[in-house]
């Protein structure tokens, strides 16, 4: 047995106790520094830290509501939500006087367009369409559903 290998037999050990005696030491530490309050004070800044990221998650999913004018036109409607999420299955749509078969000048509760996105049964197959868009819709028909 070389020299060499003695010394590393004698020194595992030694370092496993080492090892051993650090990680009592850090459990030591923990038990002493982590009463239950600063386990909840962690917990209330982890909290934080994941509330912080969800709100800028549904900021940035929110933001295209932001291009929703607030007095909305038919080129509007007809461009931001129609002609995006409607069309592929409503060719009607593309037009004015099909979108006017759906709806009645002035009273947005008796639209079927309008009955259909506040439902959220439309657009079919897809999430329910956004706030500012069911808004803007109403808005446009309630000021009589102008072709502007
Ligand atoms: C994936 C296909 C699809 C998309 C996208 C879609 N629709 Fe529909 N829509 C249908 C089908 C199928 C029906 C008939 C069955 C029903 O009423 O559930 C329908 C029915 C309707 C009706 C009732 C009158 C009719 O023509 O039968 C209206 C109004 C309507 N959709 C409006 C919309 C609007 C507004 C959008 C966009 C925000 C939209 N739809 C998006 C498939 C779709």
């Amino acid at each position: 047995m070389s020299r060499s290998e003695v010394r590393t037999l004698l020194g595992a050990p030694l370092k496993t106790r080492l090892a051993i005696h650090n990680l009592k030491m850090y459990f030591e530490y923990l038990l002493q520094n982590l009463t239950f309050t600063s386990i909840i004070a962690r917990m209330n800044r982890l909290m934080r830290a994941l509330a912080l990221a969800a709100g800028l998650f549904f900021c940035s999913c929110g933001s295209r509501d932001l291009k929703v004018p607030a007095s909305p036109t038919y080129q509007s409607i007809q461009t931001l939500t129609i002609r995006q999420k409607c069309l592929q299955c409503h060719s009607s749509l593309s037009t004015y006087e099909g979108v006017l078969q759906n709806v009645t000048p002035g009273n947005p509760s008796t639209s079927l367009l309008f009955r259909q996105i506040s439902s959220g049964n439309m657009p079919q197959w897809s999430p329910k369409l956004s706030d500012a868009e069911i808004q803007a819709v109403s808005a446009w028909i309630q000021n009589g559903a102008p072709n502007d």
